[in-house]
């Protein structure tokens, strides 16, 4: 933020003309320390799309979410993030988070030595409240039953659940899942990708990074590609899925 070429002032570029984006991501360059990862990522989000970020391990993927989170890590050096007419790119990452942007982290960050219930009201004494606990009790009914269960002790999946839970505790406008399948067992995957969809429905403006491409897919209306930093597709999930050549280059599959 330090960085002088850095433009408070401009005004969201896409913004010109017809409505602006409801989540817009405009030429952002990213690094840690010296090391340079974001390299002049663009795209628009409107309201209610789920979007998959998909590419291969170390492509920037997670980076280009912390940027958007505003975590101190990577820093942006360049470029603009709008959320609802809001500057991101301005904020730090618990003014973002107030704002109603939320990231799901790889690692899931549930809090220690809280209970399950713990967890969830805490989330809602820091942001604006989202969801009644019972509610999410409703959509998670395993976390209902082990609410009075420490949170870290739970199996992966459930963690998982109780991550996702957590962020819709909060009155959220964006929410960041960073790979929610992984390390999962594939019929746990299959109860996590159910919640999804459920939270689809709810129409929550989602970007799910995933290296489960295909179930990304399935769940998402737009698929990004980044390969080094870089944006090298953004077209319809469809496109993707028909496309054998982008995906064998870029994702493998
Ligand atoms: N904390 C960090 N410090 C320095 N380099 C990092 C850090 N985190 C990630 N990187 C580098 O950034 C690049 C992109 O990583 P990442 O965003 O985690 O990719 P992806 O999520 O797509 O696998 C990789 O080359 C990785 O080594
Ligand atoms: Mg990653």
């Amino acid at each position: 933020m330090s960085d002088p070429k850095f433009q408070k002032t401009l005004k969201p570029v896409k913004s010109q003309g017809s409505d602006p984006a409801f989540f817009s991501v405009w030429d952002i360059h990213a690094y840690y320390g010296e090391s340079y990862i974001v390299q002049g990522v663009s795209f628009d989000i409107h309201e209610g799309e789920i979007v998959a970020l998909l590419g291969r391990n170390g492509a920037g993927k997670t980076s280009t979410l912390r940027a958007i989170a505003r975590t101190d890590d990577p820093q942006i050096h360049k470029g603009e993030i709008w959320l609802d007419h809001e500057p991101l790119h301005d904020m730090k990452s618990f003014e973002a988070s107030r704002l109603g942007l939320a990231l799901v982290p790889e690692d899931r960050r549930i809090i220690p030595g809280l209970t399950v219930q713990e967890n969830l009201e805490l989330a809602q004494i820091e942001g604006k409240k989202g969801w009644s606990i019972e509610r999410l009790y409703e959509l998670f009914p395993r976390l209902g039953e082990r609410k009075n269960q420490i949170g870290v002790t739970m199996s992966g999946g459930e963690q998982q659940m109780l991550a996702v839970a957590r962020a819709l505790a909060k009155d959220i406008k964006l929410l960041l899942l960073d790979e929610p399948y992984e390390g999962l067992a594939p019929v746990i995957v299959h109860e996590i990708e159910k919640t999804l969809e459920d939270i689809k429905k709810l129409g929550i403006t989602t970007i799910i990074v995933e290296q489960n491409a295909i179930a990304a897919l399935h769940l998402a209306d737009r698929a990004i590609i980044m390969d080094s930093g870089q944006i090298v597709f953004d077209g319809t999930a469809q496109e993707v899925l028909d496309n054998d050549e982008l995906r064998q280059e870029y994702l493998a599959i």
